[in-house]
Parts: C-alpha cells; sequence; structure tokens
C-alpha cells in the first residue's frame, strides 16, 4: 500500500475513533487528519497533521520542527482567516524561515558567547547569532524531523517526540522532549512540554508562531492592541542579551500593564533594527499555575488572542527583522512589523545569570510546563 493511501486510512480510522469517543449529539465532531507536506534535504517525509474543533477552528502541525503551520480562526463576523505566518508549502520553511511556527530549543532565546557554565564546566554552544547561540543553534529543535502520534486518551491532541542527543549543538545529557498540542472546543490552542535527561542540562523551549489577529499578510500589527501581565521587564544590550537587571516598566515604552498599541511607543524601544524584542518577567500571582500573561486585540476584525502560561517570562516580539524579503501565504509579502510572537519562557542568558530563575534539568527531574493561546472575538 502506498504511503499516501496509507495516509488517508490512517485519517478515516481517527475520524471514527473520535466519534465514537464523542457524545452522539455533537453537530459537528473534532477530527485530526495527516497529510503529506514535503520531504526534507535528505528525503524524509514530512506529515501535516491538522486538528479541527467543533467550531471550526483548525490548527495545523508539521513534524518538522513540530511548527505550527496555520491557526484558522473566525473573526467577529464568523469569517475564517488565517493568523499565523508562514507558507504554503514545505520547501520555503526549510531554507527561508525565521522560525515561523517552530518549537524552539533546547535553549530558545539568546545565551551570551554560546557559553555557559554548569556544576564548575563549562560549555560552549554553537554560535549563530553573531557572537551569540539563538534558539538551540545552528541546528535547533526547529529545523530536526520529529515523530508523531496522536493522543488517542484526548479528543483532538497530537503528541511529537524529539531525541536530542549528548553534545548536540554543544549541549551535555541526552534530552527527551514531548510536545503536545490540543485543540480544544473554547478556540483555544495548549501546548505542553515534557523533559527529561540523563546528565545535568540546561531547558528553555518555546513556541516561535508570529500572529497577525487581522490575518498573515494583512498588513502591519503596529495597530494590534496589548496587554501583557508584567511590571517588569530584562533590559538588553546591543546584541539582545540581557543585562541581569530586572527593572520596572513604569513610565517606558515597555508599560502595557493596560491594553496600548503596539505602534505607539515602538519607536521609543531603539535597538537595530528598532522594535520589541525583550522578555517580560511576569507578575507573580498567589495561586501557582497558569497564569494570564498576555491578551492581544485587533480592532478591524474584533479577534482577540489570550496567553496563558506558567512560566516566569514571554518574550514580546514585534517582527523587526521582517524586511519584504519573504513572500508568505497566498504570495503576501511579509514587511517590518506584520507579525509578533509571544514567546512564553524562561528568561534569556539565564544560565550566566544568577539573578534569574534556574534552567537547570537534572536527571531524575521531570521538565514540565503549559501554555495556552486563547482565541475569542470582541
Ligand atoms: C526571536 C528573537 C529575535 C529574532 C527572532 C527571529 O524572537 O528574540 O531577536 O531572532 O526570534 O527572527
Amino acid at each position: 500500500m502506498n504511503r499516501s493511501l496509507l495516509l488517508k486510512l490512517v485519517t478515516i480510522l481517527v475520524g471514527i475513533l473520535m466519534n465514537t469517543n464523542q457524545s452522539v449529539c455533537a453537530a459537528s465532531a473534532n477530527s485530526i487528519t495527516v497529510t503529506p507536506f514535503g520531504k526534507t534535504s535528505s528525503g524524509r517525509e514530512v506529515d501535516l497533521y491538522t486538528l479541527e474543533n467543533k467550531q471550526g477552528m483548525k490548527v495545523s502541525i508539521m513534524t518538522y520542527g513540530a511548527t505550527v503551520v496555520d491557526v484558522i480562526v473566525p473573526d467577529r463576523n464568523g469569517n475564517l482567516g488565517d493568523v499565523s505566518l508562514g507558507f504554503d508549502t514545505f520547501q520555503p520553511y526549510l531554507t527561508k524561515s525565521p522560525y515561523f511556527g517552530a518549537i524552539v530549543g533546547r535553549y530558545g532565546n539568546r545565551i551570551a558567547n554560546g557559553r555557559f557554565t554548569l556544576d564548575g564546566k563549562t560549555y560552549q554552544l554553537a554560535t549563530n547569532d553573531g557572537p551569540n547561540h539563538l534558539h538551540g543553534g545552528v541546528k535547533g529543535f526547529d529545523k530536526r524531523l520529529w515523530t508523531a502520534e496522536i493522543v488517542r486518551s484526548s479528543s483532538n491532541s497530537v503528541r511529537f517526540t524529539l531525541v536530542s542527543p549528548n553534545g548536540q549543538e554543544g549541549y551535555p545529557g541526552t534530552l527527551h522532549l514531548a510536545v503536545t498540542y490540543t485543540l480544544t472546543d473554547d478556540n483555544a490552542l495548549k501546548i505542553s512540554y515534557e523533559a527529561t535527561t540523563d546528565a545535568p542540562t540546561i531547558v528553555n523551549v518555546t513556541n516561535h508562531t508570529y500572529f497577525n489577529l487581522a490575518g498573515a499578510g494583512n498588513g502591519s500589527i503596529l495597530g494590534h492592541e496589548l496587554k501583557l501581565g508584567a511590571a517588569h521587564f530584562t533590559p538588553v544590550n546591543s546584541v539582545l542579551i540581557p543585562t541581569g537587571e530586572i527593572k520596572s516598566v513604569k513610565g517606558t515604552p515597555m508599560d502595557f500593564r493596560k491594553p496600548e498599541l503596539i505602534g505607539k511607543r515602538i519607536k521609543e524601544v531603539g535597538g537595530n533594527p528598532i522594535g520589541y524584542d525583550h522578555n517580560w518577567v511576569l507578575d507573580k500571582k498567589l495561586l501557582p499555575g497558569l497564569k494570564s500573561a498576555a491578551e492581544v486585540y485587533e480592532p478591524t476584525t474584533g479577534r482577540v488572542m489570550e496567553v496563558l502560561t506558567d512560566q516566569p517570562g514571554i518574550q514580546f516580539y514585534s517582527g523587526n527583522f521582517l524586511d519584504g524579503t519573504i513572500k508568505g501565504k497566498g504570495g503576501k509579502v511579509y514587511d517590518q512589523y506584520d507579525g509578533f510572537c509571544l514567546e512564553t519562557q524562561h528568561f534569556p542568558d539565564s544560565p550566566n545569570e544568577p539573578g534569574f530563575p534556574s534552567t537547570v534539568l537534572r536527571p531524575g527531574e521531570v521538565f514540565k510546563s503549559t501554555t495556552i493561546y486563547r482565541f475569542s472575538i470582541r
């Protein structure tokens, strides 16, 4: 039996299994479909898993990079639109994607000079961002082929797993990582991370989806309204490495405690290129668990995206490096500020900052984390 026939058969079987799991009165059921999406440079097949919920929201994730390829949600008139930047086909993901939708790690964001010391031993990681290590190095988790499996015990989940051997990109310890994407019926995309190691290491994994709530390729995000649950941020030097300071947002363009237009004070942020590319320190709540980290509202479509997480920080990146050279979905050009990322995370360069929460994972421990992107309309 050929491969695409087999995939179709899997899809039909999953549909049948899922329907029997659901209440009989459900008008339209959840479904998961699997389709071939392309081939890596070494000829390995890449599959695309599409989750759909009862409201018609759809999220597609591919096995390369465990990458979110599409996020299709309704606007206030019920029209569905894709709010995530990316490509229609697989090939450009191999050659020109600035981490569109991908899982980044083993350490998301930057480590100064790609160097850190753990238990008295200094490790040199791959450097791929000037002198620094960014998003896991030259071939991070975003450029690896993951194994996918539909989660039987859930109504709409796919679990992606990856083994990152000891020494890969310079990291100590073999890391086993699982990332589970779940699409719920209240239009939330839940991302759960779980990791273990066989030797002490550092871990900071996140998802790097670029959103534009007016629809990918439909202009700039400067007119989106952003609210962040953070009274502090971590200032950076000229190459975006935190200085170690935890600074109040008060009186600065980093103050999003009340909803503000992203574009309102962006020019004052500085940087090269100018814009937001910083980590905010999420306010601690008395109760442990998920906190509301961010909320974004797009006035023309009425779309709202809320971000909930158990992580201590969030990187708000305003798409500063997009420069019009990438043609994305539907042939639309992505210019500067045409997408934003809200990457829930530990603070950048934590391994070199004793004052930041630790990112060390030791044998016997299980790293667990959850982030939810929930969509609604206003
Ligand atoms: C992250 C970084 C940015 C940039 C983008 C990818 O958000 O913080 O500086 O590297 O990824 O272009």
